[in-house]
């Protein structure tokens, strides 16, 4: 059977991504293609019991390593649980988030550096995405966005923290150009949905 394709999305929080997410998988459906939508933290049993413990405004106390390797705990059972059997079964798995999250809020935001790449080797186990989309909404725009719901325990952090998580995106872009591709959010929702469908007929036609 033909391997199937792994597709992440990433940003700030408020960056647009699951419009564009929804979008390219009515995209891809209409075209005969087997989509599995899915998201981190979470997409399993497990991981959703995980992605509560770290988000739950209660858990002040949790230390920025455990936050760490929750995540990574999390994406482990994520990637041999749903991604790897999807994708090898010749499916586009469109993930809301991925490993990248990690290094750019548990690295950068958190200051944990190298680390989180190191621990997220293990979880990922060679599983990575064909192609990362970063929305690039500067992070004042994005919790503009967020700002008319209740925030859960990332996304009260500072506007010093989401600077630097957005820093950690710029500088893992710079890092994997062939990977990941940089989408500047600012247009309308049209132009980025054609932008981003360039790049996945140009995959998916490889
Ligand atoms: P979610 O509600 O999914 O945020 P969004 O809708 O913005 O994607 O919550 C996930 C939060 O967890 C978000 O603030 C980003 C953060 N996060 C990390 O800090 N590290 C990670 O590895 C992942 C996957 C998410």
């Amino acid at each position: 059977m033909k391997r199937g394709f792994f597709i992440s999305f990433e940003g700030v929080d408020g960056s647009g991504k699951s419009t564009q997410i929804d979008r390219l998988r009515a995209f891809l459906e209409d075209r005969g293609f087997d989509v599995l939508l899915t998201r981190e933290p979470g997409g399993t049993d497990i991981g959703e019991k995980i992605r509560r413990i770290i988000l739950d405004p209660a858990n002040s106390e949790m230390t920025y390593m455990t936050e760490a390797f929750l995540y990574a705990a999390s994406r482990s059972q994520h990637v041999s649980e749903v991604i790897a059997p999807a994708v090898a079964e010749g499916k586009i798995v469109i993930c809301d988030r991925f490993v990248d999250s990690s290094v750019a809020y548990q690295g950068y935001g958190r200051q944990l550096g190298e680390c989180v790449g190191r621990i997220n080797e293990y979880a990922v186990d060679g599983h990575m995405p064909d192609i990362t989309f970063f929305m690039k909404v500067k992070p004042d725009v994005g919790s503009d966005r967020i700002s008319g719901r209740k925030p859960d325990r990332i996304e009260m952090e500072n506007a010093e923290f989401y600077r630097r998580v957005y820093e950690g995106y710029e500088a893992l872009a710079s890092r994997s150009p062939d990977r990941i591709i940089g989408i500047d959010a600012s247009g309308s929702v049209e132009e980025i949905e054609n932008m981003i469908r360039v790049h996945v007929k140009r995959l998916v036609e490889r």
